[in-house]
């Protein structure tokens, strides 16, 4: 059985107080659950602050984005070396904010994905297809173009460490969550691209995560399918409550 892996994406919120606030609640308010992973994204200037807060064996601390050098001439990004020494181990690569909003081409994703693995940082890499590309029946054309880009020359034994979060970019902040049925039919098809371009054994490994407009209401039924191993959750993140109440709920449905 897969292990869970429960991100929380806090994006651009939270100033230190808050942080500190939101971390000391979940230390109160989390289960252990041996089965699942749990990592919060918060923003680069509290990594170096929250470090030393978290008080649970398996909450981990993730960055939302970096650069792919390790240093140099590259005002204003921060670089894997920075991230591993705060002990960082975990990073977002690839969200579709960064992508639309901050021009990330696949690319771009490639060669961070590749710089994240050398230096012993899990990425979590998102994929995902806009509105207009569903509307037009393309969103695994999409997906297999991202996925072979974004993954290419990476090597076949560095890919378990990669979870792929399915981020439909109509869902995200949106209220508008994939059914249950459309996300699973999506990991779906991820995990027979995962068997296409690698091999069996990753197959059964890999984690797929679902990412847009999970909440507390809607949480158990997409915990019951079978290929969505766990969530990258924005808005309901922020606060420690909502957070706790999903991996409550998700790990009450996996049984672990
Ligand atoms: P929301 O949960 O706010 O829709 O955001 C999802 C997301 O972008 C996680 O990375």
């Amino acid at each position: 059985m897969r292990r869970g892996f429960i991100g929380g994406n806090w994006k651009m919120n939270k100033v230190l107080q808050e942080a500190k606030e939101t971390v000391e609640n979940l230390n109160k308010s989390l289960i252990f659950s041996r089965g699942i992973d749990i990592v919060i994204f918060p923003p680069y200037t509290l990594l170096f602050f929250l470090k030393d807060l978290i008080d649970l064996p398996n909450m981990y601390l993730g960055a939302q984005n970096m650069h792919w050098e390790e240093n140099g001439a590259f005002t204003g990004e921060i670089s894997p070396l920075m991230l591993k020494d705060l002990g960082v181990e975990y990073v977002i690569i690839g969200h579709s904010e960064r992508r639309t909003l901050f021009g990330e081409t696949d690319e771009i994703i490639n060669k961070k994905l590749i710089s994240a693995l050398k230096h012993g940082l899990k990425p979590v890499l998102c994929l995902g297809e806009s509105v207009e590309e569903r509307k037009k029946d393309m969103e695994k054309e999409v997906i297999e173009r991202q996925f072979k880009q974004d993954l290419r020359r990476v090597p076949i034994n560095f890919l378990e460490n990669i979870v792929i979060a399915y981020e439909p970019v109509w869902a995200i902040g949106t209220g508008l969550n994939a059914t249950p049925n459309e996300a699973e039919e999506m990991h779906k098809f991820i995990r027979t691209l995962v068997e296409k371009y690698a091999n069996d054994n990753i197959v059964e490994k890999i984690r797929i995560i679902y990412g847009g407009s999970v909440r507390v209401e809607n949480v158990e039924e997409l915990s019951l399918k079978e290929d969505i191993d766990g969530f990258l959750i924005g808005g309901a993140s922020l606060r420690a409550d909502s957070f706790s109440k999903i991996i409550e709920i998700f790990n009450e449905v996996k049984g672990f």
